[in-house]
């Protein structure tokens, strides 16, 4: 080449060399230009709304906690997708955090003032009940100031940052109950509560002194606590395998729930109001109240109707409350009227007792047939009319009945077995009880090997999980072995596999994921959804939902979502604009990060 120049100057072609040097240059620009993974040219399209997204990769995020394993042949698969031209949504989005005094905690469904404050009946609760606001609220929860990653699963049972839940309510308001302490930076948690006076391990032992045949975490796995204060009754029965859903409403026992999820045990909102709890019948093996003030024999019974719904077969209730052991004549008359009431509903009290610690509760039964529904004298509380009575459990009001009791009605098989025994309320037909079994190893597989080493997430850090659609539960189930929990969510559009769930002995709900969840900003370290968001488009768009996931999702908290890639592209381009890290893994898992970012705020 040199000597070819050389050449071309003695030959005095100028003109010819200025061209062909232009050539090269005009090549050499053109290659860089369309190698660099950082087009100039793109930029702009992508920095226009959202000021601070981070350059795409292959460059890293500067996100405080990346974990992230990069795999070139992943991240090269990103990179090309950055190019797709129709997933641009969400990026045209520019975020803005929620502002009011309300906003670190911000529950849109619950904290509508406006909706509340329009009711013409606050007498049955209504006023802890759900109300959406229409449209969805596309703000940001802000964090609270000096907010960290949450105190590890066990100690955190314990002990949690006061900076996370900065309310002192409880701590002033039960100060001699012991719900709650402040110890400098922490909040303790002794595992006092209005009933647990001499600590809540000597309240579970004395449940079962009283009646045996409970055996906790064996015939008894699932139940259900009303009521639950800061959820210490369902902390410590952990210990004895059993699981919890503990739920009380967002009241003036300030954050009792926020305190319960952040110390990474198994909670939700909810209120014994006027409709039904968001469980399927005949679920949980046992139902436990310790003055929960709930009035169930107001209301012509329903609450109590309700309680009787939820519960399996053979069940039991105890109610640990003053009537049960106070002689005044308030708790006389309320003793009076449990008695007429449990007896209409052939309810049998298995124990009673009275502590020397000064408490004492009383144990019913459920019936296992509905032969005594039948004996009775008057027909009050009447059968419901199952042919009538609603389906669902999502916004119905509650039954003013007794619901039927399945003619096949038999006792799940003891905890563990049970996890994967076939489901009492799985179809009779011998096709379901294959598919289920099937599920259940296919989830065993995928989440062996996928899920647990090759989505680079790191377990160790999560104790709280939400299944976002769960089907029969079979993610959950595969996970059963680590120290964790699972919150199984039943989408109220698909089929009802929420029965199952508690049959195997996990704990779920049932959700719209077109709606907010009752559950407070930052209390789940990591959300899982397998094929959920092709269904709930068709009603809602996708960035409704991620809304709710970063409001739900703590920072430091994982998303995994499995889907086709044409979501997984739309996804990820709305948790970048979040500033959440993503990978891609085999075309069909989306792992995405949430950081501490939050939009730049005035407050
Ligand atoms: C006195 S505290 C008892 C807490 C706990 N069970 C204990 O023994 O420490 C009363 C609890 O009942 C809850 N509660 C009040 N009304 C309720 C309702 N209608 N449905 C469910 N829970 C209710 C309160 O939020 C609170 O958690
Ligand atoms: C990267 O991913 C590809 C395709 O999923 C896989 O074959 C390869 O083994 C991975 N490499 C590493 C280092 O994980
Ligand atoms: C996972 O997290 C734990 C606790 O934060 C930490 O000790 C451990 O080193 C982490 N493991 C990996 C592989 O990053
Ligand atoms: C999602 O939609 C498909 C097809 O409409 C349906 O078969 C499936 O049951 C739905 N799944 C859920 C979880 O709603």
């Amino acid at each position: 080449m040199a000597l070819s120049v050389n050449n071309l100057v003695k030959l005095r072609k100028y003109p010819f060399i200025a061209f062909l040097f232009f050539i090269i240059l005009f090549v050499t620009f053109f290659i860089l230009t369309t190698n660099t993974s950082q087009p100039p040219l793109r930029q702009p399209s992508v920095t226009k709304t959202i000021p601070t997204t981070p350059s795409p990769l292959p460059l890293p995020l500067p996100l405080p906690l990346q974990e992230t394993v990069s795999n070139d042949s992943t991240e090269t698969v990103i990179n090309s997708e950055l190019d797709d031209s129709d997933s641009g949504e969400g990026l045209g989005y520019e975020w803005k955090v929620c502002t009011g005094s309300l906003a670190v905690d911000y529950i849109p469904c619950l904290d509508n003032r406006k909706a509340i404050k329009a009711l013409r009946s606050r007498r049955h609760m209504e006023h802890r009940e759900r109300y959406c606001p229409k449209p969805n609220p596309k703000c940001l929860v802000p964090l609270p100031d000096g907010y960290k990653v949450p105190v590890h699963w066990p100690k955190s049972r314990d002990m949690i940052w006061f900076d996370n839940v900065p309310h002192l309510k409880l701590v002033e308001y039960k100060k001699e109950q012991n719900w709650v302490k402040r110890s400098g930076n922490y909040l303790l948690f002794p595992g006092g509560g209005t009933q647990f006076k001499e600590g809540v391990n000597h309240y579970i032992q004395y449940i079962e002194k009283n009646l045996p045949k409970i055996g906790w975490g064996k015939r008894t796995r699932v139940i259900l606590d009303v009521g639950c204060g800061v959820a210490s009754f369902g902390g410590y029965l952990l210990d004895k395998n059993v699981i919890t859903m503990s739920f009380a409403p967002k009241d003036e026992h300030e954050a009792q729930i926020q305190f319960a999820l952040e110390r990474g045990i198994p909670a939700t909102l909810s209120v014994i109001g006027t409709q039904r709890l968001t469980f399927p019948d005949n679920a949980f093996d046992l139902i436990h109240c310790a003055r929960c003030r709930v009035h169930w024999d107001g209301y012509g019974g329903k609450p109590l109707l309700e309680l009787n719904r939820v519960l399996r077969p053979g069940g039991v209730f105890i109610w640990s409350a003053t009537p049960v052991y106070r002689d005044d004549e308030r708790d006389k008359k309320v003793w009076k009227a449990m008695v007429a009431l449990t007896e209409s509903i052939c309810w049998k009290v298995v124990a009673k007792s009275f502590d020397s610690s000064g408490i004492g509760l009383v144990i019913y039964e459920k019936p296992v047939s509905s032969s005594c529904y039948k004996s009775r004298k008057e027909n009050n509380p009447p059968l419901c009319d199952e042919n009538t009575r609603p389906k669902t459990s999502w916004y119905t009001p509650l039954d003013g009945c007794i619901s039927a009791i399945p003619i096949t009605n038999t006792w799940p098989t003891p905890w563990p077995q049970r996890l994967n025994s076939k489901p009492l309320s799985l179809s009779t037909d011998p096709e379901a009880e294959r598919v289920f079994h099937e599920d259940t190893k296919h989830w065993s597989e995928l989440v062996t090997n996928v899920y647990i080493g090759s989505l680079g997430v790191n377990w160790s850090n999560v104790r709280n999980v939400m299944d976002m659609n769960v089907g029969y539960g079979g993610f959950a189930a595969a996970l059963s072995d680590l120290p964790l929990w699972v919150m199984n969510i039943v989408s109220v559009n698909g089929p009802d596999t929420l029965p199952v769930i508690f049959d195997r002995g996990l704990i779920g709900i049932y959700h719209d994921w077109c709606e907010s969840l009752n559950t407070y900003p930052r209390t789940y370290d990591l959300l899982h959804s397998s094929f959920l968001f092709g269904n709930v488009t068709h009603r809602c768009d996708v960035l409704d939902v991620v809304v709710e996931m970063d409001r739900i999702l703590r920072p430091g908290g994982v998303v995994i979502v499995e889907d086709n890639i044409q979501m997984l592209n739309k996804l990820k381009h709305i948790f970048r604009s979040l500033h959440w890290s993503t990978s891609l893994h085999q075309q069909r898992f989306l792992v995405g990060r949430k950081g501490f970012w939050r939009p730049e705020t005035k407050r």
